[in-house]
């Protein structure tokens, strides 16, 4: 029989050795010039800006939803490790307005979406369904796919090669935070509600809805730049997405470890991607302050 309803009552179960703290590093966005900044593919530059627009409001719907579930938190480090949590994220956040607004000023207006995304999560924290469980439990899901995500593109330095040095490092350090706090969320849940076989609900609805929205958030920003994809674009980004080395290829199997009985973020050690970045961003943090 499985257990799914059982609460973890031991501590964090994040490595000693990582730190969760935010690192204040800014960006010059201003040297961004192309429209379409990804080798010159519409769809793959438009990806990158929806997926930006997402940030900003998402990830204060990541902090409060953490937050509602501070007060019930007996463990000294889970709680030190929220505080570099809400840190980052919020840190992340404001670093994306800045993207955005570049992107707006290209022709691709991110800030549009921001906007309309902050509309559709107010107006959902208005029902019923909004509960603190639910909204923690979308915020697990979404961290578990940021993270697998961050993973992809550290692990394959030619993914954001194409990018200009402002975005490429905006989104190396992002990157490398979301594995730092990849369980942040996680070991909160399993403190508090810790129902896996609701968590593994929400992961495919967290699934079906954030793909969904990226591919009309997409969708819309072309249509806006009044631009129709050519066969080149459509090319990019099918290799991009489903290539031997490509995004969904790369992250199936982490994605599907979710669902297996005892899953936990750290039984997947990736803590050597950490260690060889933050070596690169450290020296970028000197050059671009
Ligand atoms: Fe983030
Ligand atoms: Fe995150």
């Amino acid at each position: 029989m499985t257990i799914t309803t059982a609460r973890d009552t031991g501590t964090s179960r994040t490595p000693d050795d990582v730190g969760i703290r935010p690192r204040k590093i800014r960006f010059p966005f201003s040297s961004m010039k192309e429209r379409f900044f990804y080798q010159d593919n519409a769809l793959l530059s438009a990806f990158f800006a929806a997926l930006s627009s997402t940030f900003p409001p998402g990830e204060a719907e990541f902090i409060a939803s953490v937050r509602n579930y501070r007060g019930q938190i007996d463990d000294p480090r889970l709680q030190e490790q929220i505080r570099g949590f809400i840190g980052q994220e919020g840190h992340h956040s404001h670093q994306h307005k800045k993207a955005n607004e570049i992107l707006r000023g290209l022709g691709l207006d991110a800030v549009r979406l921001e906007k309309h995304l902050q509309r559709d999560i107010d107006r959902f924290l208005r029902r019923k369904r909004a509960t603190p469980k639910f909204r923690l439990a979308m915020t697990v899901g979404m961290e578990h796919l940021t993270a697998i995500m961050a993973e992809f593109v550290l692990k394959n330095p030619q993914v954001l090669a194409p990018l200009d040095e402002p975005v490429r490092d905006l989104l190396y350090w992002h990157a490398v935070e979301e594995i730092e706090h990849k369980a942040v969320a996680f070991d909160v849940y399993m403190q508090t509600e810790g129902d896996r076989r609701y968590l593994r609900r929400i992961l495919r609805l967290v699934t079906v809805l954030f793909s969904v929205r990226i591919a009309c958030y997409m969708a819309a920003l072309l249509w806006w730049a009044k631009r129709r994809p050519r066969w080149a674009d459509i090319r990019g980004l099918w290799r991009f997405m489903f290539g031997a080395e490509g995004m969904i290829s790369s992250i199936r199997q982490p994605y599907r470890d979710y669902f297996s009985h005892n899953f936990h973020p750290w039984d997947h050690d990736n803590r050597d991607l950490i260690e060889k970045w933050q070596n690169e961003l450290r020296k970028d943090s000197e050059t671009a302050a």
